[in-house]
């Protein structure tokens, strides 16, 4: 009971703050730490353009699944994208790649 009354308050704490950021993606703890691990935010931001495209701009362009934005990690088509440079193919344990793939795909929803 007490694990659950603290996964409330960092809910309501999480809220709090994704409404004074006003719109922009708050990227939630767990899926950080994969985009951190992957090297992934190197080069990604969720809501704006870095070196690749935003993933929120990914999922505005292009309706994907998970199931092909895991595939797009492994072997990207640079020529979804022009005017930016190719993305390296990332070995990403499939796992993970999923997760990462489901956030993704959730911020096409907002
Ligand atoms: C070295 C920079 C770099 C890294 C690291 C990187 N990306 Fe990218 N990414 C890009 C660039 C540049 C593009 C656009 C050109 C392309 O698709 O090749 C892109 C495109 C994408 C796309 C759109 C694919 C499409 O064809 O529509 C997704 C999704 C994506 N990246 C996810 C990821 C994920 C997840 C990771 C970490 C596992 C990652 N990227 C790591 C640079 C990077």
């Amino acid at each position: 009971m007490k694990r659950f009354t603290k996964m409330l308050v960092a809910a309501g704490a999480f809220l709090a703050v994704s409404t004074a950021a006003n719109a922009q993606v708050k990227i939630p703890a767990d899926i950080e730490a994969l985009l951190t691990k992957n090297t992934c935010l190197a080069c990604h931001k969720a809501d704006q353009r870095l070196v690749g495209p935003g993933y929120k701009e990914v999922m505005a362009k292009k309706k994907y699944k998970p199931e092909q934005i895991v595939e797009l990690i492994a072997n990207p088509k640079p020529a979804n994208w022009p005017g930016y440079p190719p993305m390296a193919p990332l070995n990403v344990p499939k796992d993970e790649a999923m997760k990462i793939a489901k956030w993704i795909v959730s911020l096409g929803k907002k």
